[in-house]
């Protein structure tokens, strides 16, 4: 059984990612995994705070903030085996929803290091739009040394018989974990 805590960015629901989060959240849970889930875009009044750092001159500091990340996203993070990060491709980027969670890694970027991950994208365009986001995602896999164990970057996103295929591909992926 593993530990595995999903992050999702958009805020628009019922949405497409949503879909994909949806599908790899069930085939983990077939395969009995632990799951903690947070939807940063879907948080209202409480949602994720910005990163803020000290004035200090030199490396950047951040500031502990006690909001809903701090006192229980990042915790889970801490103890999780597999990181599930999940974005809507916007302006050809992750999304700052999901962007916002992923900044506040930086109090705890040791912590937070060697575990797995999983990637799972949601864009209108083209593979090729999503060109950018793959590797702005594969730069963080590698920088937190979190290996892949699959990733889903679901072009199309609107045509829904193309998307539960993508969203298979992410229930299979979340079965395999075990
Ligand atoms: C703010 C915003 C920015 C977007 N930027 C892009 C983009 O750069 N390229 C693209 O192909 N689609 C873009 N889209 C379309 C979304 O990627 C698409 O609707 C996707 O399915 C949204 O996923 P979601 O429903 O999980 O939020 C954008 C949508 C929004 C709302």
């Amino acid at each position: 059984m593993a530990k595995i805590v999903i992050l999702t960015g958009s805020p628009h629901n019922p949405g497409t990612s949503k879909q994909l989060a949806d599908a790899f959240e069930k085939g983990a849970k077939v395969a009995g995994n632990d799951i903690y889930r947070f939807d940063a875009g879907l948080q209202g009044n409480g949602e994720p705070h910005f990163l803020q750092l000290k004035k200090e001159p030199g490396m950047e500091v951040g500031i502990t903030d006690h909001d809903l990340v701090e006192e229980e996203v990042i915790p889970h993070l801490i103890k999780a085996d597999v990181v599930v990060l999940v974005s809507s491709l916007y302006y050809f980027g992750i999304n700052a929803q999901l962007k916002t969670v992923i900044d506040r890694f930086y109090n705890y970027n040791h912590e937070l290091k060697d575990k797995h991950s999983v990637v799972l994208v949601s864009g209108y365009g083209t593979q090729d739009d999503l060109g950018a986001i793959k590797l702005h995602m594969q730069k963080l896999q590698k920088y937190m040394r979190w290996p892949s164990l699959g990733d889903v970057y679901a072009d199309d996103s609107w045509n829904q018989s193309k998307l539960s295929r993508f969203a298979q591909q992410a229930y299979e992926i979340g079965k395999k974990i075990k």
